[in-house]
């Protein structure tokens, strides 16, 4: 699977709360009037639905023209996924008479990294879908940036086993051990290429790039500065920060201008740690948007372009 072939994604990440989901079908509906597009809610929590004011499911839904939306079932698939990896150790582990499955499988359901490890190949199960463009509306920060990041972390430890498994190999001739073909091995060679292929997709900013949607406050703000750092870290193409929720209305109300001051501070702060990156800026606004066409309106008014959709 190379980036070239298969849809573009494109990733929001923030806090929770501050617009992730709103911005992501900004974007979708803005991305559905180029080419074929499909929004994705990978929050467990689902309110894709809520905000397009549609009932969606497991399977690809239209939301209008071009745009399909589907909020994935991730305890189902967690499930699976326990299911399928129990399958396996039970047919390595045939000559056991007693395998208590139902324990495997609730073990490896629970298991740290399980559930980034189903995001992540439920990822790439969508961009094997026939669309143009997946946006995908994340679940709040520190979930979200370990799946992005799972691809690189998974190829350094398959890269340090395969290194073990070929002295292994090398040790097995040197004692006279008939050379063949190594299943191990096989299967490491495999995994290798599909992370390989995850992590050149995911480090494109052609074909990944990440939004970031803050609030103009402290909470957000910070955490945005922190994902930004990750990311940078790691190598992953950010392209642009939402600032949602600004407080545009003139008032003589003392809350509300203090309010106000608050916000222009943090937006100050975002406009500066944020320089080289697009910044698009959306007004509070009551009552909060619902629907399609609702959406459609604020996405021409405020965004105008989609983030990032470069070439
Ligand atoms: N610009 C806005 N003005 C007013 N309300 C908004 C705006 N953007 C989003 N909201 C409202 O704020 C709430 C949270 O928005 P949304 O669900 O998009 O955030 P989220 O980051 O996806 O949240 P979560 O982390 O819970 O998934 C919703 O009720 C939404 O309608
Ligand atoms: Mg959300």
């Amino acid at each position: 699977m190379r980036w070239k072939d298969v849809a573009r994604l494109f990733h929001f990440l923030g806090k929770g709360g501050v617009g992730k989901t709103t911005s992501s079908a900004l974007q979708a509906i803005l991305l559905s009037r180029k080419g074929k597009t499909l929004l994705v809610s990978l929050d467990p929590a689902h309110n894709l639905g809520d905000v397009l004011g549609i009932e969606l499911g497991e399977e690809p839904k239209e939301v209008k023209e071009n745009l399909h939306a589907m909020e994935p079932d991730v305890t189902k698939l967690m499930e699976e996924y326990g299911k399928s990896i129990a399958k396996e150790i039970e047919s390595h582990y045939k000559y056991l008479k007693v395998l208590n499955l139902d324990k495997i499988i609730r073990t490896i359901e629970y298991t740290p990294g399980v559930e980034e490890q189903v995001l992540l190949e439920t990822i790439a199960r969508l961009m094997e879908m026939k669309y143009d463009y997946i946006v995908i509306d994340h679940a709040p920060t520190a979930l979200s940036v370990r799946v992005l990041l799972l691809p690189q972390i998974m190829l350094t430890w398959l890269n340090h086993i395969r290194e073990l498994r070929l002295q292994i190999l090398k040790r097995r001739k040197l004692i006279g051990a008939e050379s063949i073909e190594d299943k191990v091995l096989e299967i490491l060679n495999t995994e290798i290429e599909k992370y390989k292929a995850l992590e050149e997709t995911f480090k494109s900013i052609k074909s990944s790039p990440i939004t970031i949607v803050v609030n103009p406050e402290e909470m957000p703000c910070l955490e945005a500065a922190r994902i930004r750092d990750v990311l940078r870290r790691f190598d992953m193409p950010l392209c642009g920060v939402v600032i949602n929720k600004v407080i545009v209305a003139d008032s003589i109300d003392p809350t509300l201008l203090e309010m106000k001051e608050m916000q222009r501070k943090w937006i100050n702060f975002i406009e500066s740690s944020f320089k080289d990156y697009r910044i698009v800026k959306v007004p509070y606004l009551v009552p909060p948007p619902r629907g399609v066409r609702e959406l459609e309106e604020i996405a021409k008014k405020y965004l105008g372009e989609p983030m990032c959709c470069y070439g």
